[in-house]
Order: C-alpha cells, then structure tokens, then sequence
C-alpha cells in the first residue's frame, strides 16, 4: 500500500518550507517535502539545513526518516491530506507580481490532486489570488478546498516564531477553516480567523509597515547628515525615556527577499497609488547612493580600494537575496579604485576575510552588520557605518539593531 503523509510541503526546501515542515514533523505529523531543487533535497536528507536558520537543524536530525521525509516526486502531494505551497512570489522588472511560476506549478500538480485536498497557500499572494485559484481547482477537481494562511516570521527566528506568533487562518469553507486552524494550533495557541482578502492583505500590510518604518529612519539619517550633523546623537536623545520613541527603527540597509516585494505587490493590487510604498523604494534603495555620495566629499574614491564587510542582505544571515550590499558594489566598482568583499556567513571564492579586507582597503563600507565587525580591527581606516554599529556616533554605545527581514 501506499505510503501517506498529513501534509506535503511544497517548495519545502526554502527558507519559508523547511522549518514549517520540520515543525511539523516535530509535532507529530507525517510530513513529506517536495522540492524541484535536488541538491537542496539531498543536503537536508543529509541532516543539514542549507541556509542559516537558528535551532532548526537539531530538529531536522530527530525528525528526518520517522516523520519527515524529503521527495522531488510529485506523488508526494497525492500521499498527502494537507498541501502546504510556499513557493516564491516574485515581482517582475516592472514591479509588477508574477503568475507565471504559479500557474505552472498548479496545472503540474493538478494530476496529483484529488477532492478530499485542502491546499494551503502560504507563498505571500497579490490580493484576490487565493480566490482565483480556489475557483480554478473546484473546476477542475470538485470538492477541492484551498486557504490562505501567511507566514510572517523573521527569516532566521522561524522557529522560535512558529510557535509564538499567532498565526492567520483564511478560506472559503468552513469545515476546512476548522481543519486548518487544528493544524496550526500544533504549533501556536492563537489562530484568527479572517476572510482570504483580508488575510492577503494582512500580510502585504505587515511588510509594507515594516518596509515604511524602515525608510523613515533612513530618511531622517539622510536629512541629519545633509545637515552635516552626527544622526544617532539626535536619535539616542529622541528614544531616550520616551515611550512615544518606542520602535523607532535605527537606520540601515532595508532589503531582502520580502519588504521590496510585498510593498511593490501591494502597490501593484492598487493601481499602482500605494505613494507611501513608492516613495519608501525610493528612499531605501537610494541609501547606497546617498553614503557613496556623503563619503566622495571627504575622501576621494577614485585611487581608492574600498571594503565592504557584510554582504547578506542583514545581520547574523547568510541570505544575499535582494541584498543592498550588492547595489553598493555595483555603484562602487564605478566610483572607486577597486573594490572588494567580505562576509562572515556568505559563501563566496571571491570574498576575503574580515581582517584581510581591512588590510588592502584605504576605506571600508559595512554593509551587513554582523555582530564579529564590533571586534575587528579597523587599523584607524575610516569607516562607513550607517548602522553604527562600532558605536563611534551617538550619545550612548551600543549596538541593538534587531534586523531586517
Ligand atoms: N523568506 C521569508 O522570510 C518569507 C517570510 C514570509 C513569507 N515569505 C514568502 O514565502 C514564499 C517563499 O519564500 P522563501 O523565502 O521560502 O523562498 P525560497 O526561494 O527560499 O524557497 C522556495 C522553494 O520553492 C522551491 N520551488 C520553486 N518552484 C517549485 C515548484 N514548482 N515545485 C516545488 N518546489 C518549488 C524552490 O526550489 C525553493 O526551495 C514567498 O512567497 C515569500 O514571499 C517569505
């Protein structure tokens, strides 16, 4: 007889797929991954978790071969009861969602499903696409049920946030909202129940907050800076005993495989009139240029060699999607004698070590402020640190920045 499986996670091998399907499996459910990518499969059925995600691989090791198996075969979703999908959602050139990737992978797997699945979406979705999709599969296979239910973990803490965040449950049926609520509730207490627009929503608002806060910190740095004053001593006295300063992000490089996306999602689902979304992009991205900028009036790149240490896309990870430390390359090479890489958790031949880069460099950039930069030597070379994160700006020192996701 065939094997069965509660769930079969699919797109599993990313950074959204595995530690939900690790967690479940370390729930108790039978839980298969289904990935196109081969080699990913093959280093988590070597007990490995191919990316930095804190706390997951001692759990993929107790779970791998008793609850959680990994396939690149399709019939793994028909094996299934639950068919979670996070595979990714990204915008287009123009700034515009992609189907493409969706559609195919939906007319690919329609052999392999049957009337009793309840496909979960867990991919962040442009508005309205859960219900498109439900009416297409209920043409095709009746009795078919689909949810929506967004991640919103930070890349790195999944597992920790798995379990403490509440998680949003959304569909068109109630029994299955029932059923999919119960699964979650292995992983967290609270489940709320919205409709699939408002969760969509939901989650493109969670992001875009996120992305918005971000681009006001930077701005403010901007202006503080224009105004040829040190940034963080009006922060550190703005934040100070203030209850009303609380959250106020620091400034820094907002990338990654999300903010970007989703802002730009959002806008897109509202004719593109999402001003506060745009104008964040603008901001956020135009960072790099504005500290290329800020350095040329006291140094002069040109003879330069100019060090970037952190090329992740944020601290403590070693995910260069969308990472703002590459856009600074790029403007670099053109500005600067030379330029060159390093990064504490990103695999690359090219990058040198920490030490090495400040060695050859006359001025150095952080891009990603990995905690180990706080103790490295900078040998009195002057040092471009947005995030101040050597503590060399400011009333106070210190470093809390809590990331980005
Ligand atoms: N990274 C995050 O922190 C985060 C947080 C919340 C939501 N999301 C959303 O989750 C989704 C996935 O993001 P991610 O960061 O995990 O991406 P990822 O690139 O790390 O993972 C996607 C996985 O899907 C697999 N895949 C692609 N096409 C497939 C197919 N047709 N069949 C089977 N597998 C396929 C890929 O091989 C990959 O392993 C996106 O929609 C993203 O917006 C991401």
């Amino acid at each position: 007889m065939d094997r069965q499986f509660d769930i079969c996670v699919v797109g599993g091998g990313g950074h959204v797929g595995l530690p939900l399907a690790v967690s479940f499996a370390n729930a108790g459910q039978q839980v298969v991954i289904y990935d196109i990518n081969h080699a990913v499969l093959d280093t988590i059925q070597s007990g490995i978790v191919p990316f930095m995600e804190a706390g997951c691989e001692p759990i993929l090791r107790e779970v791998l071969g008793k609850t959680l198996f990994a396939s690149s075969l399709k019939e793994s979703i028909r094996q299934s009861r639950f068919v979670v999908v996070v595979i990714g959602t990204p915008v287009d050139e123009h700034l515009n969602p992609t189907f493409g990737q969706m559609w195919t992978f939906l007319n690919g797997i329609q052999p392999y499903l049957h009337q009793d699945h309840i496909v979960i979406l867990r991919s962040t979705v442009f508005p309205g696409l859960t219900e498109k999709i439900d009416t297409l599969l209920r043409r095709r296979i009746p009795g078919i049920r689909t949810c929506f239910c967004p991640e919103r973990i930070l890349e790195g803490r999944a597992m920790e946030e798995l379990s403490s965040l509440p998680q949003i449950v959304s569909g068109f049926d109630p029994d299955a909202i029932e059923k999919v609520g119960r699964l979650f509730a292995l992983l967290t207490k609270e489940i709320v129940v919205l409709s699939p627009l408002e969760a969509e929503l939901a989650k493109l608002f969670t992001n875009s907050w996120r992305y918005i806060h971000f681009a006001i910190a930077n701005q403010f740095y901007m202006i503080a800076e224009e105004f040829g004053l040190d940034f963080y001593r009006i922060y550190d006295a703005l934040i100070r005993d203030y209850p009303r300063g609380r959250g106020f992000p620091r400034p820094g490089f907002a990338a990654g495989p999300c903010l970007f996306k989703d802002t730009m999602q959002l806008s897109a689902s509202s004719e593109h009139r999402f001003f506060l979304g745009h104008s964040a992009m603008l901001v956020n991205e135009g960072l790099p240029d504005f500290l290329i900028k800020v350095t040329k009036r006291q140094h002069d790149l040109s003879e330069m060699t100019v060090g970037i240490l952190g090329m992740s896309f944020k601290a403590e990870s070693d995910d260069t999607r969308e990472s703002l430390s590459y856009k600074l390359r790029k403007l670099l090479v053109i500005e600067a004698g030379h330029v060159i890489c390093s990064d504490e958790h990103v695999r690359d031949p090219t990058f040198l070590s920490a030490e090495e880069t400040v060695l050859k460099s006359d001025i150095l950039f952080i891009g990603a402020p990995h905690i180990r930069y706080k103790t490295v030597d900078f040998m009195g070379k002057p040092v471009i640190d947005v995030w101040n994160l050597l503590g060399k700006h400011g009333l106070t020192l210190g470093f809390e920045n809590e990331g980005v996701k």
